[in-house]
């Protein structure tokens, strides 16, 4: 798989699993930059601390530039996916947001759209995984995708390396319970906000 590989499957059929993204080394550097402290993730507007908890149940912590090379040189390599889905697709994107994500045994996160249409900005979603290359079936934790009709389409297991891309209109997707403890990095790259009056401006 690479960026034209990617984006012809993501034009196809809205979705793909990119194996190897980042290689062993590579995942290692970045498991070591994940932080010490972890945060309760919210689900949009309801952020009602007992609703949450009954939808997902991960700890997160947003990324930015200054956690390490690692992190840096990860979200170069998402600007080039922006840019190429940008030239290739027409999306539009504008900016990239995403967290570290930390499932402890037995988290997990109910069945979801991370963006309904018509309302928010959310485009494309991109899941990486830091975990080991041997992660099985039996060690939990697996994301389930389902169509936009809400059929079932695949479930993937999140070894180490994994990149999965979809559009985050078209497909629910939940993470089932993980009997290991489970680190990925959630992202997700925005149409330009709007925000009051005035229109973000991209720099
Ligand atoms: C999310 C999400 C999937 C995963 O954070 O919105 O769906 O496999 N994560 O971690
Ligand atoms: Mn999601």
């Amino acid at each position: 798989m690479d960026i034209e590989a990617m984006i012809d499957a993501l034009h196809m059929q809205g979705w793909c699993v990119w194996d190897d993204f980042l290689s062993v080394d590579e995942v290692r550097a970045l498991y070591q930059c994940l932080p010490s402290e972890w945060s309760q993730a919210g689900v949009g507007r309801q952020d009602e601390h007992t609703l949450v908890k009954s939808i997902r149940s991960d700890k997160i912590h947003w990324l930015s530039e200054t956690m390490g090379q690692p992190v840096q040189a990860y979200l170069e390599k998402m600007e080039a996916i922006r840019q190429a889905a940008n030239r290739s697709l027409y999306l539009g994107l504008f900016e990239y947001e995403a967290h570290f994500a930390k499932y402890e045994e037995g988290a997990f996160y109910q069945k979801h759209r991370d963006s309904f249409r018509g309302r928010a900005n959310r485009k494309l979603t991109t899941v990486f995984y830091l975990n080991d290359q041997d992660w099985q079936a039996s060690d939990g934790g697996e994301l389930v995708i389902y169509r936009d009709d809400e059929s079932f389409l695949t479930r993937l297991t999140p070894k180490g390396g994994r990149l999965v891309v979809f559009l985050s209109e078209d497909f629910p997707h939940e993470v089932l319970p993980a009997h290991r403890k489970r680190f990925s990095i959630a992202g997700w790259f925005r149409l330009n906000g709007v925000n009051g009056a005035s229109l973000d401006i991209a720099v």
